[in-house]
């Protein structure tokens, strides 16, 4: 299964960078599949480390992924590395290999260390629609203006019905990437 969650790796000069990144979650191994041309990949693969936090703060997401935002964080305990301060739960990681194609790697990482401070509420539609929404927005050269403003409105039909001004933000946000 894929998790979305927020990765963290540190750069060559020890300043943090996040970004969303779908992992394939396991208790004991994550694998990661960043595309070669991003900066987590180039710094998960010189650094041999990264963090993947777990949260329900999607306007996080948003920030991170579309406007890098370096995140609000803390020290991780057991790898060279920062948690985003709003993680529902982390895994700290070390790449074991790495294998994949020309435009997209995949890493895959041993569980070094595992954190917890609070609990992941439950599903919310407003959430996944900002999700939804962010990933189309960095995936704008795939697909057709009109089929994107569609479900952009269905997106947003969402929030408004079932979000909170956090999620309202957030999709707002999205659209003014967009409209970038
Ligand atoms: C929910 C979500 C999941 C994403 N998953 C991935 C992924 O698995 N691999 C990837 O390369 N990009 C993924 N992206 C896009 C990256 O987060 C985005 O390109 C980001 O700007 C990369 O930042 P970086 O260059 O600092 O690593 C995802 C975006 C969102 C919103």
């Amino acid at each position: 299964m894929i998790i979305e969650a927020i990765f963290s790796t540190l750069n060559r000069e020890g300043s943090p960078n996040f970004a969303p990144m779908g992992v394939v979650w396991g208790e004991e191994r994550v694998t990661v599949r960043p595309f070669r041309q991003t900066q987590t990949y180039e710094n998960l693969v010189a650094s041999g480390y990264g963090v993947v936090s777990l949260t329900d703060n999607v306007r996080a997401f948003v920030q991170c992924g579309l406007y890098h935002v370096v995140l609000p964080h803390f020290t991780a305990s057991q790898v060279p590395g920062v948690v985003y301060q709003e993680a529902c739960a982390w895994r700290e990681l070390q790449v074991i290999s790495q294998a994949g194609d020309e435009q997209r790697a995949e890493v895959h990482c041993r569980v070094v260390e595992k954190g917890r401070r609070r609990d992941f509420l439950g599903f919310c539609r407003a959430r996944s629609a900002v999700l939804e929404a962010a990933i189309l927005a960095t995936r704008l050269n795939l697909y057709d203006a009109d089929w994107i403003a569609a479900m952009l409105d269905h997106y947003e039909t969402i929030v408004e019905k079932t979000g909170d001004e956090n999620e309202r933000l957030a999709f707002q946000e999205i659209r003014a990437f967009i409209r970038r």
